[in-house]
């Protein structure tokens, strides 16, 4: 496999580098993959629930329930269009915009959230930043003390902290936020 550039966009020397859209998939999912696993061992102490914001095809979806066993992990997304393997049960698939679903989730689960995992973005970059700017208010009624917020877009979640990414991943590669 060709190497990794260090950083999407910049070769050595600080020079333009073109990244395949190979390379940035493999990067984004390595960066998933290294969060989540931290996030599951930071939230071992926090009790509550786990929201899976965009089920897609369920591959976070079913890393998670793999890392907590314990958890209720609870999807939400339009439609289910996982991979058979991944689809969640009746009961714990929230379907609708999130727009709308986040809300009343906040209503049902008040405080109630340890982790909720972010992968909110699509090919259109405006609309993924304007989504992104517009759950991020939404989700302190959520969440836990002490509860994470691992996304692939930045969420300024009021309230939270940063959290320095684990596996000596890049600033801005994936973002994590805890509560408090
Ligand atoms: C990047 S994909 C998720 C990939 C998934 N985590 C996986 O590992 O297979 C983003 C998902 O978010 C969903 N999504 C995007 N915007 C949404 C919105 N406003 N309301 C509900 N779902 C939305 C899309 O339908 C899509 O399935």
């Amino acid at each position: 496999m060709s190497p990794l550039p260090a950083k999407q966009g910049e070769g050595q020397g600080g020079g333009v580098v073109r990244v395949s859209r190979l390379h940035s998939f493999i990067q984004r999912v390595q960066a998933q993959l290294v969060c989540l696993d931290e996030a599951a061992r930071l939230i071992e102490d926090v009790p509550g629930i786990v929201l899976e914001l965009g089920l897609g095809n369920g591959r976070t979806y079913d890393h998670l329930r793999e890392i907590l066993p314990g958890r209720r992990i609870y999807v939400f997304d339009r439609e289910i269009a996982s991979h058979p393997d991944s689809h969640p049960d009746a009961d714990h698939a929230i379907l609708g915009d999130f727009r709308e679903t986040i809300p009343r989730a906040a209503r049902r689960f008040p405080g109630k959230v340890a982790l909720i995992h972010g992968d909110i973005g699509s090919g259109n970059k405006e609309a993924t930043l304007a989504l992104a700017r517009t759950l991020a208010p939404m989700l302190p009624p959520l969440l836990a003390p002490g509860a994470l917020v691992v996304s692939d877009q930045k969420l300024e979640v009021p309230g939270t902290t940063p959290v320095t990414l684990p596996g000596g991943l890049q600033e801005g590669r994936y973002y994590m936020v805890r509560n408090g």
